[in-house]
């Protein structure tokens, strides 16, 4: 019989520009193992880099995760700071991995509830990568319906009175990439929790059960090949 060939080495081509992950599952991941939650965060930051490796290796060229939702302000304080630490490590060594990736990182969200301190490095980063070609979008205080409100008010406050489909692409946060392909959710949930509502009209999902913290190169192959396997239609025939 004849048998698929699986994909040897993680490759893209121009029908795979953007991925979009939900990296959820840290805090079971944790208490699975009988450790705090934070923990968790601690491992889920850990397969994240790794993950942005897997994508760099394969020269995606959008890559967006969903780090921080607009709701999860309502945690422990405990598990929120250690989050934001997590957060202030990550733009520590930014620096050193936009330069050697061409990589462009975004932060999408309102900032403004963020530390001072750690905003301000924020828009360094943003700034610094400018130039990177690829975009790692990194959703932080993102909820998806307040981009939407947020993208009509900006379009309302330069001059629109009727707002169409391509000023509300113009100013979301997410404005630099084109729609996700595929959007990967770890953990087992299948639901969005307010990730790229608009965004996601004719995305393929993809829905593992594995935890943030055990997602690795494998799962992402899984997840690559499955979106090769389908037909996208948008409506037509195919
Ligand atoms: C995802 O993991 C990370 C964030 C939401 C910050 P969770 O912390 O939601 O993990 P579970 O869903 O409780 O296992
Ligand atoms: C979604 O996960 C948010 C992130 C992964 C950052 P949640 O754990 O917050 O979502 P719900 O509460 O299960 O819907
Ligand atoms: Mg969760």
């Amino acid at each position: 019989m004849f048998k698929k060939k699986k994909r040897e080495v993680l490759t893209c081509d121009e029908s795979l520009s953007h991925i979009a992950f939900i990296m959820d599952g840290n805090g079971r991941w944790a208490t699975s193992r009988g450790l705090p939650r934070s923990s968790g965060h601690v491992a889920g930051a850990a397969a994240f880099r790794k993950i942005v490796e897997c994508c760099n290796q394969m020269q995606l060229k959008h890559m967006t995760v969903y780090a921080f939702s607009t709701e999860n302000w309502s945690r422990p304080k405990e598990e929120i700071d250690r989050i934001m630490k997590l957060l202030s490590d990550y733009l520590d060594e930014a620096e050193r991995i936009i330069d050697k990736n061409d990589l462009r990182i975004i932060f999408l969200g309102d900032k403004s509830p963020f530390a001072r301190e750690l905003r301000s490095r924020m828009r360094e980063i943003e700034q610094k990568s400018s130039s990177g070609k690829r975009i790692l979008n990194i959703a932080m205080n993102y909820g998806s319906r307040s981009e939407i409100v947020h993208a009509v008010n900006e379009a309302l406050s330069n001059g629109k009175r009727v707002i169409t489909e391509e000023d509300i692409d113009d100013n979301l946060y997410t404005k630099l990439s084109p729609p996700p392909d595929l959007i990967i959710r770890s953990a087992g949930e299948m639901r969005l929790s307010n990730f790229l509502l608009w965004q996601a009209a004719y995305s393929e999902f993809y829905f593992t059960d594995t935890l943030w913290p055990d997602f690795d190169e494998k799962e992402l192959k899984k997840a690559i090949e499955s979106f090769y396997s389908r037909k996208r239609k948008y409506g037509g025939l195919g």
